[in-house]
């Protein structure tokens, strides 16, 4: 499949423009994107080009029904200067699921898995080896066909464009437990990574930073009274020294942070449940002093630890713990990834 991908090399790299040591979260781009359209009824035309504009018809259904999924992954260097991903197959299969979900075609693992190998082939020099920068990528795909027919357009694009990054620090995290919107429904999209889902999330989450807060728990749409995702990621409540998270849903992201944590974290003799968190069960476990941590899970942040959190016009503060099992799980994850430790699942790709 590789020598089926054309190729068009930028004549001009950007590369000794970017400051390495001072990178930001996904605000620059790296030289080369890999673009492949789905027309006819096939993809085709697989191609390593230039990142540039590209043009769209104004009627593309894109502009006008949503129809547009994502993905976000991460490849590193490692200290012998291979590139490495995590487990970036289930990346593949998520976007596909998200793609039955919105009637985008699927996309084959080939044309996934190539692309994104050839392009960070080419685009090598722009994965970042300082300690906890990495180069984000972000595989999505779109309607481009046009009409204004509300309807499943006929032609579609999928794209993979990387950004070297830093670390995702987000300083002291506060969230506020939602009370009145819901980012997913039983029988809706909130599975899916569908970029709607973002949007209406935006709403509610400038409400909440308007009162003080970083960011949403979301909780259930029918009750409101169960825990179900941090922002845009997991969340994890460490009640004494059992680890909880949320089983997923039509209304739960499968992440894959989530699994891989809730793994290692079994193999360390963590005591894991997954099951559903009820926020009376957490308001009253920080009252007593027995919710211990909360955090968030995604390709992202790795692990973003909550400092304290808002429901119904009162705060709460979680404890600042030395051996947190956040840090534990984070360095463990993020050894793996970057292969300062022997990876026992088979979850490091080298290219
Ligand atoms: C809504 C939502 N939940 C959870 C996650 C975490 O998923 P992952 O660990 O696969 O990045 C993400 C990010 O992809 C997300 O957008």
């Amino acid at each position: 499949m590789n020598s089926n991908i054309n190729i068009k090399l930028t004549e001009k790299s950007r590369l000794d423009t970017i400051d390495f040591n001072n990178l930001s979260f996904g605000s620059i781009f790296s030289d080369h994107m890999f673009v492949c359209d789905y027309k006819d009824g096939k993809w085709q035309n697989p191609t390593v080009q230039p990142y540039a504009p590209i043009q769209l018809d104004p009627s593309a259904k894109i502009f006008h029904y949503g129809q547009s999924i994502f993905e976000g992954m991460k490849a590193y260097k490692d200290a012998n200067g291979n590139t490495l991903l995590f487990r970036p197959l289930e990346n593949c299969k998520r976007l596909n699921k998200s793609a039955e979900r919105m009637v985008i075609p699927q996309v084959p693992e080939a044309i996934f898995m190539d692309g994104l190998k050839k392009l960070l082939e080419i685009d090598s020099a722009w994965i970042p080896t300082n300690d906890g920068s990495s180069l984000y990528i972000r595989p999505f795909m779109f309607a481009s066909g046009n009409g204004f027919h509300a309807s499943p357009a006929n032609e579609y694009k999928l794209i993979i464009c990387t950004a070297p990054s830093g670390a995702y620090f987000s300083g002291k995290v506060k969230v506020l437990i939602e009370e009145k919107y819901a980012r997913a429904a039983n029988g809706g999209v909130g599975f899916a990574k569908a970029g709607g889902n973002y949007a209406a999330q935006f709403y509610p989450t400038q409400l909440a930073i308007e009162k003080g807060y970083n960011q949403v728990i979301w909780t259930d749409d029918n009750t409101h009274e169960y825990i179900e995702e941090a922002g845009a990621m997991n969340i994890f409540a460490r009640i004494n020294d059992t680890l909880i998270t949320s089983p997923t849903s039509d209304r739960i992201l499968d992440g894959i942070t989530r699994k891989s944590i809730l793994q290692i974290a079994k193999d360390a003799n963590i005591t894991v449940e997954e099951r559903k968190i009820t926020v009376s069960e957490v308001v009253k476990a920080a009252k007593d002093g027995s919710l211990k941590e909360l955090f968030g899970t995604g390709t992202a942040a790795v692990i973003s630890p909550i400092a304290g959190f808002g429901y119904k016009n009162e705060d709460f503060d979680l404890p600042e713990l030395e051996a947190s099992f956040a840090s534990i799980l984070k360095k463990k994850i993020t050894d793996i990834q970057t292969n300062k430790a022997h990876d026992p699942y088979g979850w490091r790709v080298q290219l």
